[in-house]
């Protein structure tokens, strides 16, 4: 596989120009924090198997951590990480999120906000116990939502997590997740209350695709919001939403690839303008399972490492009016 990371940081805007700087200068010089700038990390899919599931999949546990030191690498770094869901492997397991926040502790170590979400893979009890500071983010009662401001813009971060009935906040049981999603009754409200009085430009993150999380009317309706940014297919891909064939308005969309499980593997900066956003996806690697760790990978493997890295998705601030009701 042919790709340099300088290659890919220069396509990155800001960022490759200053990482162009760095170089200029010798690498040495002290780490600033752009405001506007996130990194946008999913599907981690931690997995302890010293405590449980001995031969489960554990590739993502080494893979993630080296992404990790490869954004921790930049001069100038982002100021918010946001982690798109599935921390676990397999239940959401309280030592798989353990193994999650040594991961992502760098981050915090950097000066860099976490901003943290639910996923079908994981558990809010667990989630919890680890990130027990978290709680003073929590914007819905029994639910992980949360916002994070950039000075251009704002990015809600919902919880499409559904659980088995009655298992909301209790231990894992073993039985999982749906791993279909959905949002309660009470999300939903809070979120059409919360865009009705939006004022800046909006993105919408969850784990789930919006069809699944029931807000593809919400998304498109609200003047608010230009984006809806996901995960869970491991597939780096771009898309709109629509709300029927009646109705022009459309909200880009962005899926993520997963940072060290299978699939399209990497992240991805966003990075929030005046008038637009830009989504710029750092890939790493293409595998279907962990029996690949060491196997040279085949050229159409290769070739898709090649096309998604660097690619550049614009969220533009500019939605018209439904003109066919006009
Ligand atoms: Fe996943």
């Amino acid at each position: 596989m042919k790709f340099t990371r300088r290659g890919f940081l220069a396509g990155v805007g800001a960022v490759g120009a200053v990482e162009t700087a760095r170089a200029a200068a010798g690498g040495v010089s002290e780490k600033t924090h752009d405001p506007n700038l996130m990194v946008f990390i999913s599907d981690i899919h931690q997995l302890d198997n010293t405590v449980r599931w001995p031969n489960g999949p554990t590739q993502a546990n080494d893979i993630l951590p080296k992404l990790v030191k490869e954004i921790l690498s930049l001069r100038t770094l982002p100021a918010n990480a946001v982690v798109f869901g599935d921390f676990s492997a397999s239940s959401g397991w309280v030592e798989d999120f353990r193994l999650a926040a040594a991961a992502l502790k760098p981050f915090s170590d950097a000066g860099i906000t976490l901003t943290l979400g639910m996923g079908n893979h994981d558990n809010r009890h667990s989630f919890m116990q680890v990130f027990p500071e978290y709680k003073s983010r929590l914007l819905v009662p029994g639910r992980i939502v949360s916002k994070v401001s950039t000075p251009n813009a704002d990015l809600i971060l919902l919880d499409t997590l559904k659980s088995r009935e009655g298992e909301d906040w209790a231990e894992p049981n073993g039985k999982g997740s749906h791993v279909e999603g959905a949002m309660d009754d009470t999300q939903r409200e809070w979120l059409a209350d919360t865009l009705a009085a939006a004022a800046r430009p909006t993105f919408l993150g969850a784990h789930h695709p919006a069809g699944e999380a029931g807000i593809v009317k919400e998304a498109v309706t609200a003047k608010s919001v230009f984006g809806y940014i996901f995960g869970h297919r491991h597939v780096v891909e771009e898309g709109f939403l629509h709300y029927g064939y009646g109705d022009s308005r459309t909200v880009q969309t962005a899926t993520l690839p997963s940072a060290g499980y299978w699939g399209d593997i990497g992240y991805a900066f966003f990075k929030t303008f005046e008038d637009r956003a830009e989504l710029t996806v750092r890939q790493t690697d293409f595998f279907f399972n962990r029996l690949w760790a060491e196997k040279p990978r085949p050229k159409s493997w290769l070739e898709r490492v090649r096309m998604h890295n660097g690619r550049k998705t614009t969220f533009w601030y500019d939605k018209p009016d439904n003109y066919y009701q006009g």
